[in-house]
């Protein structure tokens, strides 16, 4: 069968590790394809509550099986740690885990060069969660990267070591300072667990899932509007968080995709810099932190809160090929009288439908207001309990965008996920 996609249209946090742990009963498979440990994806379900980093959301349930694809770059430590998590509360993933050969390591210098490069960036800052992700998506492509393969061969510490030495140079050269011997020993320890590990040629096992006909979803990290191509540049993540992506982070060819299930807030959130034109900085965006407590599931960074854009939204649809929207935390309004969706950006006295090359400081979104619909949604498991307002605020969505919304989040819990009747 074809590969659904799940993806963040926004800048990432959309909530899509709860709802790929929702869906994953539907599927056999579940595959990252991109990213690394810079995600934080949030599950919730019989009072537990859990953040994953690398390992795919599908993990909590009995007979899926889990593949981390070569367009993800992993960092061991965390790797392991993550799965050490998820083993003292009962789940063993050590059965239902695969991991791609052709997926690339985070060395220990590559969260050092990434603070080393913020640093020297000052005021003009990424804001990168520090993972490491930049540089080592950057030695890959500079094809000097170590990757999961190379663990299983004899030669694996010679190559650390070059690469090792070469990244010494560059922060000497960047004047940062580090401590580097314990962080080698502890990653080298986490290659030693990870060697005895199911490490598979990702592709292959991903072609024969869909011609076996298994039920596979690619679960995206970070959103669209962090894509190294289509995001707000250079304010962004270094890999292609897009569908697109999904085909060379996976290696499965176009024709190979299915769904692309589409989810975004009901609002807007963007942790670390770069522009954000419906960003509120009064008291509804204040009101929008609490309420969706919107603190970094990776980093504890407060997110910057706005309203819903709709110019930034139809960018990601088109540029996704998005066929289903899920709209996210919406029980996060619960609180508010009225509610504002941004459909147009004004740019030096220009009306703007469509998302211009640069997201300048300079934009003034044009608004819709809505009468807000003042309810606890978080307790309804249905569509059509769903207050009026509600529904007209969904409906205007799904007419500006063209697409339908089959899913409304109405809590952090799994089971506070509305479906509509024609999911
Ligand atoms: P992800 O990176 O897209 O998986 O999202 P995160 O886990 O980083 O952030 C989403 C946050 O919102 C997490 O704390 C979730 O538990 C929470 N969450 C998800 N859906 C809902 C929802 O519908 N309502 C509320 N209030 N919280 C939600
Ligand atoms: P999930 O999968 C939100 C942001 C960082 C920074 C920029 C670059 O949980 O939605 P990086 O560490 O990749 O060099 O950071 O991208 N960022 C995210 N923001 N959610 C994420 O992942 C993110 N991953 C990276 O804050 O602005
Ligand atoms: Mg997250």
């Amino acid at each position: 069968m074809k590969v659904d996609v799940l993806l963040g249209l926004q800048w990432g946090d959309e909530g899509k590790g709860k709802i790929v742990d929702f869906l994953t009963p539907n599927y056999n498979v579940i595959a990252r394809f991109q990213g690394g440990p810079n995600a934080g994806h949030t599950l919730e379900f019989n009072n537990i509550k859990h953040v994953l980093h690398t390992i795919p959301s599908g993990i909590f349930h009995d007979n899926t099986e889990n593949l981390i694809g070569n367009g993800v770059v992993i960092d061991p430590i965390i790797l392991i740690s993550e799965i050490e998590k998820a083993k003292a509360i009962g789940t063993d993933i050590f059965k239902t885990l695969l991991i791609s050969k052709k997926a690339h390591l985070i060395l220990p210098t590559h969260r050092l060069l990434d603070a080393a490069n913020e640093n020297k960036l000052g005021k003009n800052k990424i804001g990168s969660t520090l993972k490491g992700i930049g540089p080592c998506y950057t030695d890959k492509v500079a094809r000097k990267g170590l990757r999961v393969g190379d663990i299983l061969s004899n030669d694996f510490i010679k190559k650390f070591n070059i690469i090792i030495k070469s990244h010494k140079q560059q922060l000497d050269f960047l004047e940062f300072e580090y401590d580097l011997e314990s962080s080698i020993q502890d990653w080298l320890n986490a290659i030693d667990k990870i060697r005895m590990m199911k490490i598979v040629d990702g592709e292959w096992f991903i072609n024969h899932a869909i011609t076996n006909n298994k039920k596979i979803l690619a679960e995206g990290a970070q959103g669209s509007l962090l894509d190294i191509d289509y995001g707000s540049y250079p304010f962004v993540t270094s890999s292609n968080t897009i569908s697109a992506g999904v085909c060379t982070g996976l290696g499965i060819a176009p024709n190979k995709t299915g769904n692309i299930l589409g989810i975004f807030k009901a609002y807007c959130t963007r942790v670390g810099s770069g522009p954000f034109p419906t960003e509120l900085f009064d008291a509804d965006g204040e009101n929008l932190r609490t309420e969706g407590n919107e603190f970094g599931s990776t980093t504890g960074r407060p997110r910057r809160c706005g309203w819903l854009d709709l110019v930034a939204l139809k960018y990601s649809i088109m540029i996704n090929g998005v066929s289903e929207l899920y709209m996210m935390k919406t029980d996060v309004l619960d609180s508010f009288q009225k509610i504002k969706v941004a459909t147009a950006y004004i740019i030096d006295g220009k009306r703007h439908t469509e998302m211009p090359y640069e997201l300048s400081q300079n934009i003034e979104p044009e608004y819709v207001e809505f009468k807000a619909w003042n309810t606890d949604t978080s307790k309804f498991s249905k569509f059509s309990e769903l207050p009026v307002e509600l529904l007209q605020y969904i409906k205007f969505i799904e007419e500006e965008t063209g697409v339908p919304i089959k899913i409304v989040s109405v809590g952090p819990n799994r089971n506070q996920t509305i479906i509509s009747d024609n999911f």
